[in-house]
C-alpha cells in the first residue's frame, strides 16, 4: 500500500541524492503545490534551499505575511527566504490597463523580471525547483482548455532567464489531494493546505477594468468578509471556489441622508469537478444577507452587492 509519510521519506532521500551539496532556487508563489515543495526541500537540503516569493500587490488580505509567516525566518522551516515587496512596480505597470490578456501578460512578464533580478543577486544555481503536479503535466501536454482560453502564465516550459543547470519536481506523480497530504505530513499549516485555486495573476483578473491600489484594497476587504463568513457557515471545505470580484460598475445608493456613487461587489461561488464545467453553489440566503451588509458597512466605496449566478459554460470562473 502506499503511504504518504513514505511517500515524504523516500522523496526527501532521492532529493538529497540528486542535489548533492548543490544549490536550488524555487518561486514560491504561497499556493499549495509551490509550498509543499518548499517543505520536501526544505527538509531535505536545508539552507542550500533559496526560496523566493514575490508579493506582486494582488495576493489576497494578509497573504503575503502569512506566506513569510511560514516560511519566513521565524516559521518552521530551514531554508532561505526572500520576500520582494514588489506592489508598487505592478501597480505602475498596471495603470490604465483594462484588456484582460494585456493584464495577465504585463502581471506575468512584470513577475519573470522581478524573479530574474533576484536570481541575478543570487547568481548561478544547480537546480531550478518547481512544484509542477500531475494534472500540470498532463493539461500543458495536451493544452488545456484554460491553456487556450486564457493564457496561464505559470505553466509553461523551462524558463530561460535563470541560470540553473538542472530541473527538479518534486510533485511530478502526484495528484492535488496527495500534495495536501504530503503538506499536513511535513506540518504545513492546514490554512496554507487546503488553500482554494488561486490564479497565477490573482486580484488582477478579479477587478475588472483598471486595477489600482484602492481597488485591490476594496476587492481584498469584501473577499476576506466573504471567506470568513463562510468559512463561520461551514461551508469553505464543500464549495469549489469562492471569491469576491470588483465589478467596473458605480451606482446611485442610500447611506444615511446621503447619496452615494460607489462600486458595486461580485460575489462568486461555484461547484465543479474539474474547473472545466462549474455551477453556482447554493449558498444559504442568510449567509449572503450576512455577506453584503458587512460589505457595504465595512468597506469604503462599495454600495451595492451581486451574487454571480452563471454556470460555466457560459460564464468562466473568474470575471476575467
Ligand atoms: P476560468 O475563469 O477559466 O477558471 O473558468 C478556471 C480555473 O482556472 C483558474 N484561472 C487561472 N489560474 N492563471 C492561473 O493560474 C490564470 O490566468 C487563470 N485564469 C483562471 C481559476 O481561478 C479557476 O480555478
Amino acid at each position: 500500500t502506499w503511504r504518504m509519510d513514505h511517500f515524504v521519506e523516500h522523496t526527501i532521500e532521492a532529493i538529497r541524492e540528486k542535489v548533492g551539496d548543490g544549490k536550488v532556487l524555487l518561486a514560491l508563489s504561497g499556493g499549495v503545490d509551490s509550498s509543499v515543495a518548499a517543505g520536501l526541500l526544505s527538509r531535505a537540503i536545508g539552507k542550500q534551499l533559496t526560496c523566493v516569493f514575490v508579493d506582486h500587490g494582488l495576493l489576497r488580505k494578509n497573504e503575503g505575511d502569512e506566506v513569510e509567516s511560514v516560511f519566513g525566518p521565524d516559521g518552521q522551516f530551514d531554508l532561505n527566504f526572500i520576500r520582494v515587496n514588489a506592489q508598487e512596480r505592478y501597480y505602475a505597470k498596471l495603470a490604465g490597463v483594462t484588456e484582460p490578456e494585456q493584464k495577465r501578460k504585463i502581471i506575468g512578464e512584470e513577475f519573470i523580471r522581478v524573479f530574474e533580478e533576484e536570481a541575478k543577486k543570487i547568481g548561478a544555481v544547480d537546480f531550478l525547483a518547481q512544484g509542477t503536479i500531475y494534472p500540470d503535466v498532463v493539461e500543458s501536454g495536451l493544452g488545456g482548455e484554460s491553456a487556450v482560453i486564457k493564457s496561464h502564465h505559470n505553466v509553461g516550459g523551462l524558463p530561460d532567464y535563470v541560470d540553473f543547470k538542472e530541473i527538479i519536481e518534486p510533485l511530478r506523480n502526484l495528484f492535488k489531494d496527495e500534495v495536501r497530504k504530503a503538506g499536513l505530513e511535513l506540518g504545513i499549516p492546514e490554512n496554507l493546505v487546503f488553500r482554494q485555486p488561486f490564479p497565477g495573476p490573482g486580484l488582477g483578473i478579479r477587478i475588472i477594468g483598471e486595477v489600482t491600489a484602492d481597488k485591490v484594497r476594496i476587492v481584498q476587504d469584501a473577499d476576506a468578509i466573504y471567506r470568513e463568513e463562510i468559512a463561520k457557515a461551514g461551508l469553505d471545505r464543500s464549495i469549489g471556489q469562492y471569491f469576491a470580484a470588483l465589478t467596473n460598475m458605480r451606482s446611485v445608493g442610500v447611506m444615511g441622508d446621503e447619496r452615494t456613487y460607489d462600486y458595486a461587489v461580485a460575489l462568486r461561488a461555484v461547484n465543479t469537478v474539474d474547473f472545466m464545467t462549474a455551477e453556482a453553489a447554493e449558498i444559504p440566503f442568510e449567509v449572503l444577507q450576512t455577506v453584503m451588509s458587512r460589505i457595504i458597512n465595512e468597506v469604503r466605496g462599495v454600495n451595492r452587492v451581486f451574487y454571480d449566478l452563471t454556470s460555466k459554460p457560459p460564464g468562466t470562473i473568474e470575471f476575467e
